[in-house]
């Protein structure tokens, strides 16, 4: 234990992501009253991203240490500074910007230094986390780093289709992303259920395929300049030829079916597709590049590409003619025909064309760049970013990062962008550039989003910052819970909309303690479970019941997962006791309490609240001695697992699978 608690003491754990380098010394900084901040570098910083930035950063540092003296602006002129910044230039928001920063907290003062204005602003955020407080008051914990990214390309998708999210949500999401270091917001802005952009020349798209919801070029131009004054890119994504609806509702004359088309409400894959035997599709989309070009000046542009299986393609003779005409053989083909003719639309706009996996399966130039997704659809070496890479396209891997599929952190951050080793030759694995964080937005709300985004992606981002051997999964958990702390402190509302619900449906304190222990033991089903077949949900159901309050990481169930895995590891009878513990104050908790009556999702919620009680005297008296040996205790459990293992509410009680683990071990 004494190893323990000076090890703490000597490597904190309050970092997010980990540094490439780091030293930690005994030599604090003392925060004072009158902490005062110098940009040193080229002219006119103070008006820069850097300088709000830098603002920015004094305003939470104040928040952070309750000070309320703290001057509002930095300066440039002040030799005698608490902390001084000094850049070499001032960076466009580009791929490859070097966000490299060097970082020292002596007694003396904080020395923040970085070869941009990128990043000095992550070397910021490193130096907000290292902020701690104790009886004399607030300090910086003293330390050197060296830091810089492993990959170039940390990003973050966020449909706005499924459900539209307002500017103020992708504000704060920016911000999120900034904290966490992150430097790509890919913006998929159509899809089936809607489209996003206000566009002057084809007015017909936000007009009739949008039910008003979507983003005046003003609106975009705010939001792409928030991203910048934060380094971070805006990637727009318009996904063609399939995900059409949208585009086919304002254009039907564009779509490789003569019939009416409208916006999805459900989800799932449709068929509506766009004709890409009609010129007219390339006048059209010629005119929506051009005009997006000039709203959205990063140098990628994504088409999309997933999901196209063709259908009206298949039915449409003149589509099957055209095909036998160029020697196509599959719609593969087909596909990359169009494909082909984007690009030759993109390039001329100074744009590299990025899409889906499934854009590989023709025989596109290497130029296009491929965001690999489809995890399952070869064995490891062959994967789409393996295959992609060793062809010589650049690659942005996503396989592993799908926030919205509900897993816990610990999948995604244990996915490496890397494929398996020996896939890639030294220079193919050059072509793997990051990944992608992707949050689909089928059952999510603007109210909702942050408990989906937050912290999970905080554990991406760190993966793709962070050095390889950075990949201890208890101590992210860890860092995830301080995280928290600080994504709150930006005003993200993650914590908070669970709290909204326990209030919203429970008046009396004792009934609102229940729902929070329950919110703590359950999670939502995962994958594409909850929503059976697509259609249980429309875009416009409620979202927020108590599977939208619960998390992927079931807190307690969590705790409780932890300490079974250490009591099985190591038997320690410390760990029993602190199983048993845990059980017992489950095991006590009322289930009959009224406000079930009274409540939509009453019933199921008691049945959890049941399971948890039962699972919990279960598990206590299987960590007592002689339970291996206790055949009726063991059929009992056998029992309840089977029980309780029912979702209820859309939601899994998660003792189930750490008590069936239990009950495995002790059986062994
Ligand atoms: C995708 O998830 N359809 C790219």
């Amino acid at each position: 234990m004494v190893a323990t608690s000076l090890q703490a003491q000597s490597q904190p754990e309050v970092l997010m992501p980990v540094p490439k380098s780091i030293e930690w010394t005994n030599d604090p900084f003392r925060i004072p009253a009158d902490f005062s901040v110098n940009i040193e570098g080229p002219d006119g910083l103070l008006n820069g991203s850097l300088g709000q930035y830098t603002q920015g950063f004094i305003q939470r540092l104040g928040s952070l240490t309750g000070y309320l003296k703290l001057p509002t602006l930095p300066t440039q002129q002040n030799a005698y500074a608490h902390l001084t910044i000094s850049i070499e230039l001032v960076s466009s928001v580009e791929l490859g910007v070097d966000e490299s920063y060097q970082l020292t907290v002596e007694g003396q003062g904080v020395q923040l230094s970085a070869a941009t204005d990128i990043g000095a602003m992550r070397g910021l955020e490193t130096l907000l986390q290292l902020v701690a407080y104790d009886a004399e008051g607030p300090y910086i914990r003293g330390v050197r780093i060296q830091d810089e990214p492993r990959f170039g390309w940390r990003g973050l998708l966020l449909d706005v289709s499924r459900h539209f999210m307002p500017v103020h949500v992708v504000k704060r999401t920016l911000d999120g992303m900034a904290a966490v270091k992150m430097n790509v917001l890919h913006w998929h802005l159509c899809d089936d259920h809607g489209w996003r952009v206000e566009l002057k020349n084809s007015p017909e798209l936000h007009e009739k395929a949008s039910n008003g919801e979507y983003y005046t070029q003003d609106q975009i131009h705010e939001i792409v300049a928030y991203a910048a004054e934060r380094g971070i890119r805006v990637m727009p994504e318009v996904d063609v030829p399939g995900h059409a609806s949208a585009i086919l509702t304002a254009y039907p004359e564009l779509g490789s079916k003569d019939t009416t088309y409208a916006l999805q409400i459900y989800a799932g894959i449709f068929d509506p597709t766009l004709d890409p035997t009609n010129e007219a599709t390339y006048d059209r989309l010629q005119i929506v590049f051009e005009e997006m070009a000039t709203l959205f000046p990063d140098g990628y542009f994504h088409i999309g590409g997933d999901e196209n299986e063709g259908k009206h393609w298949e039915e449409n003779e003149e589509i099957q003619a055209f095909m036998k005409e160029k020697g196509y053989a599959d719609q593969h083909e087909l596909q990359n025909y169009f494909n082909v003719r984007l690009q030759e639309i993109l390039a001329p706009l100074g744009k590299k064309m990025m899409g889906w996996d499934e854009i590989l399966d023709g025989d596109l130039p290497t130029s296009a760049m491929i965001q690999a997704w489809r995890g399952w659809i070869a064995e490891p070496e062959n994967l789409p970013h393996a295959r992609a890479a060793r062809k010589g396209h650049q690659v942005v891997v996503s396989m592993g990062y799908y926030i919205d599929l509900l897993l816990p952190a610990e999948s995604h951050y244990l996915a490496d962008p890397m494929p398996v080793e020996g896939a890639l030759t030294e220079e193919q694995a050059e072509n793997i550039l990051g990944g992608e964080a992707c949050m689909w937005a089928e059952l999510i709300t603007p109210a909702s989003i942050d408990s989906r985004l937050w912290p999970r992606t905080a554990a991406v981002a760190e993966r793709l910052w962070s050095p390889v051997a950075v990949n201890d999964v208890a101590s992210m958990y860890r860092r995830l819970e301080v995280m928290n702390r600080h994504l709150e402190l930006l005003g993200l509302q993650h914590l908070s909309f669970a709290d909204q619900y326990v209030r919203r449906t429970a008046v009396h304190a004792e009934d609102q303690a229940t729902l929070r222990t329950l919110l703590g033991v359950c999670e939502p089903m995962k994958g594409y479970t909850r929503n059976t077949n697509g259609t249980l949900y429309t875009v416009n159901s409620p979202y927020n019941l108590f599977v939208d309050a619960c998390t992927a990481d079931a807190s307690q169930a969590l705790a409780f997962k932890q300490e079974v895995e250490a009591w099985i590891e190591n038997g320690d009878p410390a760990a029993a006791e602190a199983i048993r513990s845990r059980c017992i104050t489950w095991s006590n908790l009322k289930t009959d309490l009224e406000f079930f009556q009274r409540i939509p999702e009453g019933k199921a919620l008691q049945t959890h609240l049941k399971g948890l009680v039962t699972l919990s005297q279960l598990a206590a008296q299987l960590t007592e001695p002689g339970a291996a040996e206790n055949a009726d205790l063991l059929e009992k459990a056998e029992a309840a697992l089977e029980v309780y293992k029912t979702p209820q509410a859309r939601t899994d009680l998660m003792l189930v699978p750490t008590v069936q683990k239990l009950l495995d071990h002790i059986k062994s």
